[in-house]
């Protein structure tokens, strides 16, 4: 995949048909350590132990028995190409978090890329889904709440089309703030 983002969208998907309520995103770019991290963590009904095996070895099942997909075999990939790798913490009944590491600066490593799009989508797909978006660039973090979105608006949905744009326009103006911050060529 090109770009991150579409990683993120893919994991959520993830988090979303297993039930999860409440997504946290987490974006954490260290460009002191030279490191970039990925967090997705869902309240949903999590893998049993020896699920996760199977999930993250896309090749004990590939054959035609082979029921689980390559989302998460994909993305550890791209880590692992980026001298990072993948890491997936889950509990049943409580949820799963899934982290990646890349090093910041490898020639690999894709782009983040439209992040304020797959947030859109995400909610336009489930207006009702909180989602938290956290962005760290160095000591400097933005934070983006579905929450906060949904007590300003009263009775309006967040998947009206009027809203969805200004969503995404406050999140691409806001990372791009952060990162005119941080970011010194
Ligand atoms: N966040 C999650 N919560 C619960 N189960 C998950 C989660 N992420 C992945 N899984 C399980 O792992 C399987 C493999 O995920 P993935 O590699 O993305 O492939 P796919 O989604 O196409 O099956 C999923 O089918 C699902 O059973
Ligand atoms: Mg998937």
């Amino acid at each position: 995949m090109k770009e991150l983002s579409l990683h993120i969208l893919d994991l959520v998907q993830n988090s979303i048909k297993a039930g999860a309520t409440e997504i946290k995103i987490k974006v954490i770019e260290d460009l002191v350590a030279d490191q970039m991290k990925i967090l997705i963590v869902d309240d949903g009904k999590g893998i049993s132990d020896e699920f996760l095996e199977e999930v993250l070895d896309p090749f004990t099942t590939t054959r035609t028995t082979r029921k689980v997909g390559l989302g998460l075999p994909l993305f550890q990939a791209a880590a692992e190409q980026c001298s990072g790798g993948l890491n997936i913490s889950s509990k049943e009944g409580e949820g799963t978090k899934v982290k990646a590491t890349f090093q910041h600066s490898h020639i690999d490593r894709a782009p983040l890329g439209d992040i304020e799009e797959t947030i859109a989508t995400i909610i336009q797909g489930n207006p009702n889904l909180e989602i938290y978006y956290r962005h760290v660039i160095n000591d400097e973090e933005f934070l983006f709440a579905t929450s906060d979105f949904r007590k300003r608006l009263e009775e309006v949905p967040l998947d009206e089309p009027e809203v969805l744009s200004f969503i995404k326009e406050y999140l691409s103006e806001n990372i791009e703030k952060l990162k005119q911050q941080n970011y010194k060529d």
